[in-house]
């Protein structure tokens, strides 16, 4: 068993510290399915760490790009200068997106590039004389990472009260598409809620489309509990938008890389947005990463002044690093060898019938499913918002299982390459904790 570290200098982010370093609990090791604690415990890996490690923990091959590319090349300036394994992971990730989605802006996370999305759109939008779209449309409980544009469109209350009145002027936000009363114990998308996509529509009533810049939501929400989307909702926001020249953001940085079945939900919903903003799958999770697909038609407006003009004063000191890139080649290189990207439909069946066994459990108010993602829902402890799932939690992980909660919601999101057996194994240890 190796010594506990002095806990006391990190500040830990999304965590109730204090209670936190009364208890820690102390990952040391991962391969495979599995990570293993500081004190040698087993523990099944029924998030892919944070809905990233989608080909599973330890990767040498992974590894081994990291460490050639460091002895290689080590950094390269992105501003004025390229190298090699930039532009090839850019062109080896515009050949999986949805089609017309081929110039790739990098990021280093979720956040930036749900940042650098927002503001392709608005700048997009002034190069082209339509200045006066400046308004941004979130959606209720979304969440969009934790920049100032990301918690302006987000729509988690905790995540904004305290800079309220510092976020992006004259955002707005579509209501949320969970309803239990209608779409409890759905497997796959729900029936009931496509027309509170029509919410649009009352929103540029109010403000005027001329105002309006980007919708931006997750196909499905995962931080806020996996909430589906209803049949036919994300076609009407994209007819909506259409109609009214407002560009169309999903942020796939959970469900890109293969998590609904197929390389991003815009193919597996078959609607296709603008831009897409990614993150997590793209380097395994090894390295952190994000990137934007945009849109060529949208990226060619920007290429229209002298050639000799920087066209879009943005990036970061990291965009397309070396080591990230490296990574990521190598991620792909896995994700089409094992056919990753697409595992999850395989399984799906077998998954959708694990989570919905749980039905009828004690304080399991509902269950839902899509690829290899699941929501549990509980009924709260009266006056003690979360403290049920959070207890849940904590007895999964006591007994060998990792999960992720949400107010009183579980989510699951295990690695792709999960066999039927983890299946069998994680759903055994969820019905015995309830
Ligand atoms: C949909 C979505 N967008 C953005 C983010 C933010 O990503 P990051 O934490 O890498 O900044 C997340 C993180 O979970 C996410 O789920």
């Amino acid at each position: 068993m190796s010594a506990q570290p002095d806990l006391d200098a990190l500040w830990m982010p999304f965590t109730a510290n204090r209670q936190f370093k009364q208890a820690p609990r102390l990952l040391a090791r991962a391969k495979g399915m599995e990570y293993f604690t500081a004190d040698g415990r087993r523990v099944l890996d029924g998030a892919a760490g944070l809905w990233c490690v989608n080909a599973g923990h330890g990767r040498e091959e992974i590894a081994a790009a990291v460490a050639r590319q460091l002895e290689t090349l080590d950094y390269a300036p992105p501003f004025q200068m390229g190298h090699g394994p930039g532009f090839e992971l850019a062109t080896r990730l515009a050949a999986i997106c949805p089609p017309g989605l081929d110039r790739i802006f990098f990021t280093n996370s979720g956040s930036e590039s749900v940042d650098t999305a927002l503001k392709i759109a608005l700048a997009y939008h002034r190069l082209r004389g339509e200045g006066t779209r400046t308004r941004l449309i979130g959606r209720e409980r979304g969440y969009h990472g934790v920049g100032f544009g990301g918690i302006t469109v987000g729509g988690i209350v905790a995540n904004r009260r305290t800079w309220s009145a510092n976020l992006i002027p004259g955002a707005d936000h579509l209501p949320h598409t969970h309803d239990l009363a209608r779409n409890a114990w759905s497997r796959g998308q729900p029936a009931h809620g496509a027309e509170l996509a029509d919410d649009l529509e009352r929103l540029i009533a109010l403000h005027d489309a001329s105002t309006i810049a980007a919708v931006i939501v997750e196909p499905v929400a995962g931080s806020t509990g996996v909430l589906l989307p209803p049949k036919g909702y994300l076609e009407r926001l994209r007819a909506i938008c259409d109609a009214h020249g407002i560009l169309l953001i999903f942020d796939e940085v959970i469900t890109g890389f293969g998590r609904t079945g197929a390389p991003f939900a815009s193919q597996e919903f078959g609607v296709t947005p603008d831009l897409i903003t990614m993150a997590k799958g793209l380097t395994n999770g090894c390295v952190p990463m994000g990137a934007v697909a945009v849109k060529q038609a949208i990226h060619d407006a920007f290429m229209q002044g002298p050639p000799g003009v920087i066209e879009l004063f943005h990036g970061y000191t990291y965009s397309a690093h070396p080591v990230a890139c490296a990574a990521g080649l190598a991620t792909l290189d896995i994700y089409r060898r094992e056919g990753l990207l697409t595992r999850a439909k395989e399984l799906s069946k077998r998954w959708e019938d694990a989570v919905h066994g749980l039905r009828g459990r004690p304080h399991v108010i509902d269950t839902r499913n899509y690829g290899l993602i699941a929501g549990i829902e509980f009924e709260p402890i009266p006056g003690k918002p979360g403290a049920r799932a959070f207890d849940i939690f904590l007895k999964c992980f006591e007994r060998g299982l990792l999960v992720r909660t949400t107010g009183d919601i579980l989510a699951l999101s295990p690695p792709l390459i999960i066999e039927p057996r983890h299946i069998d194994e994680m759903f055994g240890i969820l019905a015995d904790v309830l």
